[in-house]
């Protein structure tokens, strides 16, 4: 049995295809202005790479804030069930899953089974999401891929004292400004996002394996100033940014044959 799993998120459209609860194939592509048209992109490449057909897919589901722009899906999901899922199936022993994307941050509670105990989410604000590190690595000529490196190289954390994107903003030019080394500055960022974070996941109780997922938990910078706050190890998927298309794939194959 074959399914695929989309989620069209608010910067990312990622596709999974999955062959007997294994990935043939992935895909990843920015997703612009048109949710729908970015799906249909996503899911044309991830059949290019499997070389596999339309025909031959028997269920997909689709999840992410553009879940009902994909006209091909079969059902929709939401994000909580799908980061879930798909990061149970990665590694059994999660039990906390914080998602962090371009526009919400999330931390799930899963039990034993991959099912969702209880959530919390924040979707009202910048701070705490990709978009802050994408305003902020922009002020500093940096790519959001470079944040990583550029923390490595510090050796102290600038204070950055607002947890509003604006004001941080703000913050960060008086930083440059008065010569403060931008590692210093990425990395007072990265503690002010895992600071946030945090306060989200203490709020709703941390278990161990914490597993993070989506775009930014690409950047180790973000990783390593969390696991700090949470005085928790934090495992980061090879690829975390199609742990929700996993997930809705995997939910796809229930769907289709009742097992999981
Ligand atoms: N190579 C990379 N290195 C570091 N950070 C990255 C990289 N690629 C993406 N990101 C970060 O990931 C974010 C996007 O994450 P993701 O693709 O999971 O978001 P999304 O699912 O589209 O958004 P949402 O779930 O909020 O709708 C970007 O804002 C950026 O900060
Ligand atoms: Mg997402």
């Amino acid at each position: 049995m074959i399914t695929a799993g989309i989620d069209v998120g608010s910067l990312s459209t990622d596709a999974v295809l999955l062959r007997d609860g294994e990935v043939l194939a992935y895909s990843i592509v920015n997703t612009g202005a048109q949710a729908r048209a970015a799906a249909e992109r996503a899911f044309e490449e991830v059949l290019e790479k499997a070389g596999i057909s339309l025909s031959e897919v028997d269920t997909v589901v689709a999840t992410g804030y553009g879940r009902m722009s994909v006209p091909f899906a079969d059902g929709q999901v939401t994000e909580i069930s799908c980061h879930g899922r798909g990061s149970a199936f990665l590694n059994p022993e999660v039990r906390t899953v914080i998602d962090i994307g371009g526009q919400d941050s999330k931390v799930i509670r899963l039990d034993g089974q991959g099912n969702v105990i209880d959530f919390l989410m924040n979707d009202k604000c910048a701070a705490g999401t990709g978009r802050f590190l994408e305003v902020m690595a922009d002020r500093l000529e940096l790519s959001v891929a470079g944040l990583g490196n550029e923390d490595l190289k510090a050796e102290r954390a600038a204070e950055i004292s607002s947890m509003c994107t604006v004001f941080a903003e703000s913050e960060v030019i008086s930083l440059i400004a008065r010569g403060v080394p931008r590692p210093e500055i990425v990395r007072g960022l990265h503690r002010s996002i895992a600071e946030r974070t945090a306060g989200m996941a203490n709020r709703l109780g941390v278990m161990p394996r914490v597993m993070m997922t989506g775009g930014v938990a690409k950047n180790p910078g973000v990783v390593r100033a969390l696991s700090e706050k949470l005085g928790a190890e934090i495992v980061v998927p090879p690829e975390p940014q199609i742990v929700g298309a996993l997930g809705a794939a995997l939910i796809a194959r229930k769907k289709r044959s009742g097992k999981a």
